[in-house]
């Protein structure tokens, strides 16, 4: 084609530029060329449509065949809080809040388990008036799994997510004595009144990113760059529609979160059916495919951790915006014990699943 093309227009001379006095090889030659030039550019509109679907221009992807998982661990009913430790020192993350013992949990009922279900919440008791009262902070609620985890998969039955003004709830996988060497994987994460879909994110030491890189998923991609140093420890986002987290994921009865972590990437999103299967469950909220990012270097020994902070950066950060009044964050969090009824997790099971 190339050489017949080059052909037709070397030997042209300036009245071959007349199609009346064309010869039928030159129409030939001309009716190849716009055909070739079409497929060029039919084929670019594709590519690139294709590539947009992905997220990226890299088209390398990992392959994420099924794996066969066996039931690992499972935390479920009135034994539910014994996998945890309650943390109760400083909040790491500047929140307004005193995170409580097991003790004042189960006597204050901030930790409650029955048979089938879980709830861990934000205190709604203490005032301006009451010995303790909350003006260095409101009562709430971390719990770390005793248990550290390595790739598998993850499932969580969430009934009600915690919402409503200066909350910053989190549902997350972390090594906290070792971060950000063993990575942080946030599976569930809002702050204030929590309308604008939950936050994915992975946060890690250097050379781990989901910059121009094909990805499957439905989420809504933000910074790219997991490095903890990255603006701020911003890490590598995606958020969800709004009914992935707060008052619509609860309206809608809640439903299963899924995490997948294997050496191809790390995957968070529904779990379509009981089965332990995420190749049968189309894209996932998140995909944070392996193309930039060891898996292996980057995620170790991860806690399963639960909490409710209040307050604290990320709160802060938006607190202006969030009509949620005119005081401060922390003048609300001490003065409005009320405004924390919403603020409570509900769990059915947590399953671990292992591969081979
Ligand atoms: C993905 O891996 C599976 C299992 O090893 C293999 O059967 C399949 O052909 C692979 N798919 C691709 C696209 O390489
Ligand atoms: C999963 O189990 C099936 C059935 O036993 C087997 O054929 C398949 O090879 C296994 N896949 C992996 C990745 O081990
Ligand atoms: C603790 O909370 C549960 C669930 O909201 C409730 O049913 C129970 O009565 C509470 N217990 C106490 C002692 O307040
Ligand atoms: C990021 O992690 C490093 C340790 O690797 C730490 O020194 C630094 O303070 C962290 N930065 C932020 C913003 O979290
Ligand atoms: C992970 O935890 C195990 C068991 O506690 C420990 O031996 C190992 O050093 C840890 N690995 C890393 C990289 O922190």
């Amino acid at each position: 084609m190339v050489s017949s093309y080059d052909m037709g227009y070397s030997s042209s001379s300036r009245s071959r530029m007349d199609p009346r006095g064309w010869t039928r090889k030159i129409w030939l030659i001309v009716v190849s060329v716009i055909i070739v030039i079409a497929v060029i550019i039919i084929g670019a509109v594709v590519g690139v449509a294709a590539t947009r679907n992905n997220g990226g221009t890299n088209s390398s992807y990992p392959n994420y065949s099924k794996l066969n998982y066996t039931l690992l661990d499972t935390y479920s009913g009135q034994s539910f809080f014994d996998k945890f430790e309650y943390f109760s020192t400083y909040d790491p993350a500047g929140g307004f809040v005193h995170y409580v013992n097991p003790e004042y949990a189960l006597t204050n009922n901030l930790t409650y388990a029955t048979a089938s279900t879980a709830l861990v919440r934000v205190d709604t008791k203490v005032g301006p008036g009451s010995v303790p009262d909350a003006s260095t902070g409101r009562f709430s609620v971390r719990l770390e799994s005793k248990t550290q985890y390595g790739p598998g998969l993850f499932l969580f039955d969430v009934k009600h997510t915690p919402y409503g003004c200066a909350t910053w709830p989190a549902l997350w996988l972390a090594d906290p004595n070792n971060w950000p060497a063993n990575g942080e994987i946030d599976l569930m994460e809002a702050v204030n009144k929590a309308t604008t879909g939950g936050l994915v994110a992975l946060h890690t030491t250097a050379d781990c990113s989901m910059s121009d890189i094909r990805r499957e998923m439905s989420g809504a991609a933000g910074q790219g760059d997991c490095h903890n140093a990255t603006n701020s420890n911003t890490g590598c986002t995606v958020t969800g529609a709004p009914a992935s987290y707060g008052p619509e994921f609860n309206a809608a009865g809640g439903g299963v979160v899924a995490l997948e972590w294997r050496d191809e990437g790390i995957r968070v999103g529904g779990a379509a059916a009981a089965a332990p299967d995420p190749s049968s469950w189309g894209p996932p909220l998140a995909d944070f495919p392996s193309t930039n990012c060891d898996m292996a270097s980057h995620f170790r020994n991860q806690s399963i951790i639960v909490n409710i902070d209040l307050c604290g950066y990320l709160t802060e950060a938006v607190w202006a915006k969030s009509g949620c009044g005119s005081s401060t964050c922390t003048d609300f969090v001490a003065n409005n014990p009320s405004a924390f009824a919403d603020a409570y997790w509900e769990f059915g099971a947590f399953q671990v699943f292992k591969s081979k």
